[in-house]
């Protein structure tokens, strides 16, 4: 099977971090907390545009907590582009571009109803680490699931 290729959107241009934020509205966000594109361009998160056979099928990122740990963030594939395998390819992806740049662990929280990114996740090696209730909001539960990268 082909490889996703990640490449970052450059969030100083206001039209990238638009897209960013239209695409998290309409395939991402079930979040009470939807991102702004003032909040994206503060910068603390490196994105990218997923791409597999040269089309764009998703998004994924990843924010650095500390030099060696990263929580991997909103990876995210396209209604179109679900259910063959590339929410898993872009889970993999990041995780090695986490790995490319130093990093020895990754995180990832996930509400507690995302079965198949939880699913995603265990396959891939990942441990549950915690249990966050009301977390994002009420009702809002979510698990946190970390690697540690060998
Ligand atoms: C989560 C998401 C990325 C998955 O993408 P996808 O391309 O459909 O995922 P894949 O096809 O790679 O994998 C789906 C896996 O979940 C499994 N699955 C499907 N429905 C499932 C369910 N109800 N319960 C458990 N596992 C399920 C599939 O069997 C498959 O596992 P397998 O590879 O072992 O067969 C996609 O649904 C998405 O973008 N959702 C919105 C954003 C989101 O929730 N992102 C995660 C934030 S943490």
């Amino acid at each position: 099977m082909d490889s996703i290729e990640l490449k970052p959107y450059n969030l100083e241009n206001e039209s990238e971090a638009k897209e960013l934020v239209d695409i998290c509205l309409e395939y991402y966000y079930r979040s009470p907390w939807p991102p702004t594109k003032e909040k994206i361009m503060k910068g603390g998160v490196v994105y990218f545009r997923a791409f597999y056979q040269d089309k764009q099928i998703g998004i994924s990122g990843y924010s650095i907590k500390t030099p060696t740990l990263a929580e991997t963030i909103k990876t995210t594939v396209f209604n179109e582009f679900r259910g063959g395998g590339m929410g898993s390819l872009i889970s993999q992806a990041i995780e090695d571009e986490c790995k490319r740049i130093g990093i020895k662990k990754v995180i990832s929280t996930v509400y507690y109803f995302n079965h198949v990114m939880v699913q995603i996740k265990l396959k891939q090696g990942y441990t549950i680490e915690g249990y966050h209730p009301d977390h994002e909001a009420p009702g809002f539960h979510e698990y946190s699931l970390g690697k540690v990268l060998k």
